[in-house]
Parts: structure tokens; sequence; C-alpha cells
């Protein structure tokens, strides 16, 4: 299955808030697609504050993985994403193999989603209590848990961490294990300065995810691969889409300007043109 994007731009996880707030700077349905927060089956209240902290190399985020749960989402956020023509990549991530599989059941059934991105790599997992896939053969078990339980031909995207030793052995049993796309990668574990676990996202995971874009893209020849990690130019996307990849996502450039996936748009396109 392919993942037919018809612009290699996309926003990030997480990064994109409702969409409601990004839609203000440019049309969701210009863009390769739009992938929400990620999804939990139960809302979550997110961290403590401050949950934001800037650095010169990037962000330093512990949102906790804040979402308002399933029957919100549905209720709430997705039909008017849908209403604005976004390709809809709902991200998700669960406690259990069994929440997995629940959530792909339920959005399935959701009319007018374009895939799901299975959130394999939150930055913070441990702390947030979700399923532990640091193995690869996890990943892969949910990954074949999500597959078995959508309708057949909605895409699976499987959003991995840029973690160089791991990376490509993680893709290749995701792959095998149905994913019809892999994402390299998401923020890096780090702290904020009380100790807290956190993600650090922004250019200092930019040369980390495109090594392990280079990685992966040697060991899973042919595989749709989407980059993602300290995007914010047309240069940076040109560099990965040069590496293998099929789309770049862009995250933390947003929240310093929300134009910039329409904005980068634009520059690759008239670089090709
Ligand atoms: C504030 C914030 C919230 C995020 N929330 C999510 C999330 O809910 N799910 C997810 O898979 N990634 C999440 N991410 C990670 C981004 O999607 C992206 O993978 C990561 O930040 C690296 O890309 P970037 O450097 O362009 O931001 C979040 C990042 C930030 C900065």
């Amino acid at each position: 299955m392919s993942l037919d994007l018809h612009a290699p731009v996309m926003v990030a996880a997480g990064c994109g808030g409702t969409g409601r707030e990004l839609a203000a700077y440019g049309a969701l349905a210009d863009l390769g697609g739009f992938v929400t927060r990620s999804i939990t089956i139960a809302a979550r209240p997110g961290g403590p504050g401050p949950r934001v902290l800037e650095t010169p190399s990037g962000l330093v985020h512990a949102v906790d993985l804040q979402n308002p749960g399933l029957d919100q989402f549905l209720a709430l956020e997705l039909p008017w994403l849908v209403q604005q023509d976004a390709r809809v990549f709902v991200s998700i991530v669960g406690r259990t193999l069994g929440e997995y599989a629940e959530l792909a059941r339920r959005l399935g059934r959701a009319p007018g989603i374009a895939g799901i991105e299975v959130n394999l790599s939150p930055p913070d997992a441990s702390a947030a209590g979700v399923f532990d896939v640091r193995e690869p053969f996890h990943a892969a078990s949910v990954v074949a848990a999500v597959h078995r339980d959508l309708p057949r031909g909605t895409p699976v995207l499987a959003k991995l961490r840029s973690d160089v030793l791991r990376v490509a052995e993680s893709a290749r049993s995701v792959l095998d294990a149905g994913a019809d796309a892999v994402v390299v990668g998401n923020a890096l574990p780090a702290a904020m300065p009380d100790g807290r676990p956190a993600g650090l996202s922004g250019p200092a995971t930019r040369p980390l995810a495109l090594r392990c874009l280079v990685e992966v893209a040697a060991a899973a020849p042919g595989a749709t691969v989407v980059a993602c990690g300290g995007i914010g130019s047309a240069e940076d996307a040109r560099a990965a889409l040069d590496n293998g990849a099929s789309a770049v996502q862009v995250g933390t450039a947003l929240l310093h300007d929300p134009t910039t996936a329409h904005r980068l748009l634009a520059e690759m396109e008239e670089i090709t043109a």
C-alpha cells in the first residue's frame, strides 16, 4: 500500500495543535498530511508545568501525551479536520497491545481518516506508562495488532526514534509486520532541569535523524520512509528527500513560525520548477 501523499510536507504529531490553530496560516488540505497529537483511549491531562523549555539547540518538552482521549477526539476534533479536507493521520499510543487494537478498530470505522501513525517512540514512555516498544519485536507486535484491526487499505505509519544502533532493525521489523511506511524519528529522550523525563526536538535532532534515515533507506530499499526531526527549511527537506525520504514532517519549526510547512512546500516547488 502506498501512502499516496499529494505533497511531500506533513505536519508532525503534536506540533499542529488540533489543526484549528494552524489552519489560520494556510489550508491544511494543501499539505501532504496532518498528523494529530498521539491519541490514547482515556484522556490524559498532561504533566505539570513548565512543559516546554527553549534551549540553544532545540526544544525540551514534557507534555506527557496530553490529549482529550479517543471519544472526545472522535466527537470534536476529527470531524473538523475531515471537513477541512486535510489528509488526517491519527497518531495513536497505548498502554497494552489490546489498547492499540481497540484504537485501530474504532478509528478504522471513523470516516475520513487517511491513515494511522503508530507512535512507537515517545521519549518518556516509561514515565507515561505506555507499552514498552524499545525492542524491535515489541514494535512489530504493536504494528501487527494495529494492522490486523484496521480495515484493509488503511495505511499504517510506524514512527521510530532516532536510535542509530537499532533503527534499521526496528524498521525492518515493523515493515515485516505490515507497516506501509516508517517515520524516522521522534523527539529524543531528554530531561527537564528538575529531572523530569522529557523530549528534545528541533535543530539538534536533525543530523541524528538524517543518519537514521540513511541507515533505514539502506536496510529497507524501496520502503516508504518519512523523515522527521529538526526540519525547518527547504534545504533540510531536500537533504532528507535526497537521502531516501518520500516526504518530511515538520514539528518544532511550526511552534516558532506556523507558516513553516506551507512556506517549505512553496520553496520546494520553486526549487524543482
Ligand atoms: C510540543 C511537542 C509535542 C509533541 N507531541 C507528540 C505526540 O503527541 N506524538 C508524537 O508521536 N510525537 C510528538 N512530538 C514529536 C514530534 O512529532 C517530532 O517527531 C519531533 O519533535 C521531532 O521533529 P521536530 O524536530 O521537527 O520537532 C511532539 C513534539 C513537540 C515539540
